[in-house]
């Protein structure tokens, strides 16, 4: 058990600044991560639809291996975390949780913002989690369509994100919101342009490291699945429904040299 991957999973590229922040955190740990480039944007699809990729990732990962599910995802978090979790004997992160109680941790005034696709919005998952886990909070959400689009193509950073950013966000800065929660895994790539955009004084949280901390406390409860330091050194795989080279190029900007391993998958 202690030698099997941990799998992660994302429509795309964004679930990379999660495996970032878990690779840091677990440096000995084999991973295997999931990017369904070929069928991203998960955001504006129906529920049922993206609960039927995640089913069909997670028994994949599953088959590879995985001894625990991280689905890097919110919006395959919104939508299909109780149902992978009823579904998979291992046990399954979502990032809406951490990210939200890291925001909650942060806040002095009450008012947080969360932004993230048409589809977590939607969904109604964070206004859940925070009336379970915080209901003194004031929560203002609000969907940015085209973001993620714009991380996949490779712009993070010019003046088209910019103006669509003034536009998206106007919402949460009109709530005067202290503390926004990135909740969409895509975002933190965005995070130059949003912080600008929002002001020096909101802090702008992302779910990836409280996630990698949900995870490294997972394993250790579990003690025997915390993979041994020492011996071989980790191996990271990657597998992308998409264009394959793309995958290594962006990923390597994104997240780092570890992005290597790339593998087709075709359905
Ligand atoms: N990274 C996904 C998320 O956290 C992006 C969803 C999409 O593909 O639209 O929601």
């Amino acid at each position: 058990m202690n030698d099997r991957p941990i799998g992660v999973f994302d429509s795309g590229l964004g679930g990379l600044t999660v495996l970032r922040a878990l690779v840091d955190l677990l440096p000995g740990e084999d991973v295997v991560y999931f990017g369904d480039t070929g069928r991203f944007p998960y955001g504006p699809k129906p529920g049922h639809e993206v609960l039927e990729y995640a089913l069909e990732i997670s028994d994949l990962l599953v088959d590879l291996g995985a001894k625990m599910i991280v689905v890097a995802c919110n919006s395959a978090t919104a939508v299909a975390l109780p149902t992978l979790r009823a579904r998979h004997d291992i046990p399954v992160v979502g990032v809406v949780e951490p990210g939200l109680r890291a925001a909650v941790l942060a806040t002095r005034t009450g008012r947080v913002g969360v932004i993230g696709t048409v589809g977590t919005v939607g969904s109604g998952a964070y206004q859940r989690v925070a009336a379970e886990l915080a209901p003194h909070v004031e929560l203002t959400l609000a969907a940015c369509p085209g973001f993620v689009e714009l991380v996949e193509a490779g712009d993070v950073d010019s003046d088209q994100v910019h103006v669509l950013a003034e536009r998206l966000l106007a919402p949460v800065r009109r709530a005067a919101v202290d503390t926004l929660v990135l909740g969409c895994t895509h975002y933190p790539l965005l995070a130059r342009t949003i912080g600008d955009v929002m002001g020096r004084e909101v802090v702008l949280v992302s779910s990836a490291d409280e996630t990698a901390f949900e995870v490294r406390a997972m394993l250790r409860a579990e003690r025997r699945r915390e993979r041994a330091r020492g011996g071989d050194p980790p191996r990271h795989t990657f597998l992308t429904s998409g264009d394959v080279e793309r995958f290594r190029e962006l990923g390597t900007r994104f997240m780092g040299p570890e992005v290597q391993a790339v593998q087709e998958w075709r359905w």
